[in-house]
C-alpha cells in the first residue's frame, strides 16, 4: 500500500490522489481541502472559514448542512436506497414529479429524472427527437445552440454547446450542431444598443433556421439566464417572446436549460417564468434541484409528448441511476424546504440587494465593468479599462486568480474562461438562497478587497 499519510503535491504518487491531478501540472499550489460546511459557510481542515459566495459551480441553493435534507437522506436510506425501475416504481421520485411539475406549470406536466446537467440535456434532446420521428418528422435532427453557451460535458450536450475551445478538442468526435449568437448586453458591436443587438440575434436565429432549412431543425437549446457561458447573461425581455415566435412558426422545440437558472435561484421556480409570452417546450433542471445533497438533473416535458413517446414504445433512453429513490428522497426534501423556507422571495429580495452593493463597488472599481443577472444568479465583469471595455491580456488568466486572491481572503467565487477571454471574464456571484442581509454585505466587502488586491497587481505590472 502506498503511504499516503504525508501531505503531497499534486500527482506526486504512482496511483490514487487527487483528482486534480487531471487538472493542475505536478507540482501546482494544492486546494485546501474541506472539512465541513454549514449555512453558507465552509471550513477547510486547517479551520480556515470560507463564505460560499457562488454556491459552489452554483449548486448549494439551500445552502450546506440542512437537517431537513439530512434526515430525509437517512430515512430513505434506511427503507431503500436504490431499486430498479426495470421492477419497481418508488414514492419519492412520484412525489417529486409531482412537486416539480406543479411548480412548473402548464406545459410542463412530466419529469424525467437523471443524475446531472448533462445527463439532462442528452435526455431532452432525445426526447424531442424521439417525438418527431414519431410524427413522421424524421428529417427534423438538427438543435442550435448558442454561441457562447454550455449544456454539459458529455459529447451529446457538447454538439449543442457553444464553445470554441471544447470544439477544437473534442468536435472531430461530434456531430457539431449550429449556432446562433448569443444576445450579450454589455460587449456590443458598433452602432448597437443591447435592444437592438438582442433583435439581431434573434433575426440570426431566424436566417439559420431558414438556411438550415427549417424542416431538418428540431431544437433550439438555450440558457434563458446564462451560466458561466456568458456570466449570468439576461437579455431584453423582447428576445424571449421573439425567439418563442420563431420556434413556434417554424416547428422547432424551445428547449430552456435551467440548469443553473432553474429551482428558484433567479427569485422564480424556472426562469422561464419571467417571460410568459417566451414559454419552453421542454425545460431542463440540475444542480438547485437537489442543491449538491445527491447528482440529480430532470428533464420537464408536456404531457403530450411523454403519451406518444411512451404509446410509440417507451423513450429508448435511460440511466441506471434515474430516478431513483434516494435522489429524488433528497430532491423532494430540497424542494419543500426552499418552498416552504420562501427561498424565491429572499433570491429576490438579496439579489437586489447585492445588486445595489456591487454598483456601489463598481463605482470605487477601475475592473469591475458590468454587473448582470437576476435575483441571485448574478455575474461581475473584469475587464481592463471601464471606458472601453477592453479586455485583460489573456495570459493574465485574470479571473483565476480573482479566485485565488478570494479564496486567500475566505471567498469563494466561481469562474471558467469561457473560449479563452473572447467574450470577456466574469465571475459568478451566487449565493445560496438563504443568504442574509449581513452575508450579502460580508460577500460584497471581500469581493472588494479581493478586487482591489487583483487591481493593485494590474497597476504593479503596469497593464491598467
Ligand atoms: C447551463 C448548464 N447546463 C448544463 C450543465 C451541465 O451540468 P453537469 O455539470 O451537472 O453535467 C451546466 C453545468 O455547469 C450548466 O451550467
Amino acid at each position: 500500500m502506498p503511504d499516503t499519510s504525508a501531505p503531497r503535491a499534486a500527482g506526486d504518487h504512482s496511483h490514487g490522489g487527487s483528482v486534480r491531478q487531471f487538472y493542475a501540472k505536478k507540482g501546482a499550489k494544492r486546494m485546501p481541502t474541506v472539512a465541513r460546511a454549514q449555512g453558507i459557510y465552509m471550513w477547510d481542515t486547517d479551520g480556515k472559514r470560507y463564505i460560499d459566495a457562488s454556491s459552489g459551480p452554483v449548486v448549494s441553493n439551500i445552502g450546506h448542512g440542512n437537517e431537513r435534507v439530512l434526515e430525509a437522506m437517512i430515512a430513505q436510506a434506511k427503507k431503500v436506497a436504490f431499486a430498479s425501475r426495470a421492477v419497481f416504481e418508488n414514492e419519492p421520485s412520484i412525489q417529486l414529479a409531482d412537486l416539480v411539475t406543479g411548480l412548473a406549470g402548464p406545459g410542463l406536466e412530466r419529469a424525467f429524472f437523471v443524475s446531472g446537467g448533462s445527463e439532462a440535456t442528452e435526455a431532452a434532446i432525445k426526447l424531442a427527437r424521439q417525438y418527431a420521428v414519431i410524427r413522421g418528422e424524421a428529417q427534423r435532427w438538427k438543435v442550435i445552440g448558442r454561441e457562447p453557451g454550455y449544456h454539459g460535458a458529455s459529447l451529446g450536450a457538447l454538439a449543442v454547446t457553444g464553445d470554441p475551445q471544447a470544439h477544437a478538442a473534442f468536435g472531430a468526435m461530434v456531430k457539431t450542431m449550429p449556432k446562433a449568437p448569443a444576445p450579450f448586453t454589455y460587449r456590443l458591436p458598433a452602432n448597437h444598443d443591447a435592444d437592438s443587438y438582442a433583435r439581431q440575434c434573434a433575426a440570426a436565429l431566424d436566417e439559420l433556421i431558414r438556411r438550415e432549412g427549417p424542416e431538418s431543425v428540431l431544437a433550439f437549446i438555450m440558457e434563458p439566464v446564462g451560466g458561466l457561458a456568458t456570466g449570468a447573461l439576461v437579455a431584453p425581455d423582447h428576445y424571449y417572446k421573439t425567439v418563442r415566435e420563431i420556434c413556434t412558426r417554424h416547428g422547432v422545440l424551445l428547449i430552456y436549460d435551467e440548469v443553473m437558472s432553474g429551482a428558484g435561484r433567479t427569485g422564480a421556480f424556472l426562469a422561464a417564468d419571467h417571460w410568459p409570452e417566451g414559454r419552453p417546450d421542454l425545460v431542463t433542471l440540475a444542480k438547485g434541484i437537489a442543491a449538491g445533497y445527491t447528482p440529480m438533473g430532470a428533464v420537464l416535458a408536456p404531457s403530450g409528448m411523454v403519451e406518444a413517446v411512451a404509446e410509440s414504445g417507451g423513450f429508448l433512453h435511460g440511466h441506471t441511476y434515474a430516478a431513483n429513490p434516494l435522489s429524488c428522497a433528497v430532491g423532494y426534501a430540497v424542494v419543500q424546504e426552499m418552498i416552504e423556507k420562501k427561498m424565491m422571495a429572499n433570491a429576490q429580495k438579496m439579489g437586489a440587494r447585492l445588486r445595489q452593493r456591487l454598483e456601489a463597488l463598481q463605482a470605487k472599481s477601475a475592473i469591475l465593468g458590468d454587473i448582470r443577472g437576476k435575483g441571485l444568479l448574478m455575474a461581475i465583469e473584469i475587464v481592463a479599462d471601464k471606458e472601453t471595455k477592453a479586455l485583460l491580456p489573456p495570459e493574465r488568466q485574470a479571473v483565476y486568480r480573482i479566485m485565488e486572491l478570494g479564496i486567500e481572503r475566505g471567498l469563494l467565487l466561481y469562474s471558467r474562461r469561457t473560449a479563452n477571454g473572447k467574450y470577456g471574464e466574469w465571475l459568478m456571484i451566487s449565493p445560496p438562497l438563504i443568504v442574509t442581509e449581513s452575508e450579502i454585505d460580508e460577500i460584497v466587502h471581500l469581493t472588494g478587497e479581493t478586487l482591489a488586491a487583483y487591481e493593485a497587481e494590474l497597476r504593479r505590472d503596469k497593464v491598467i
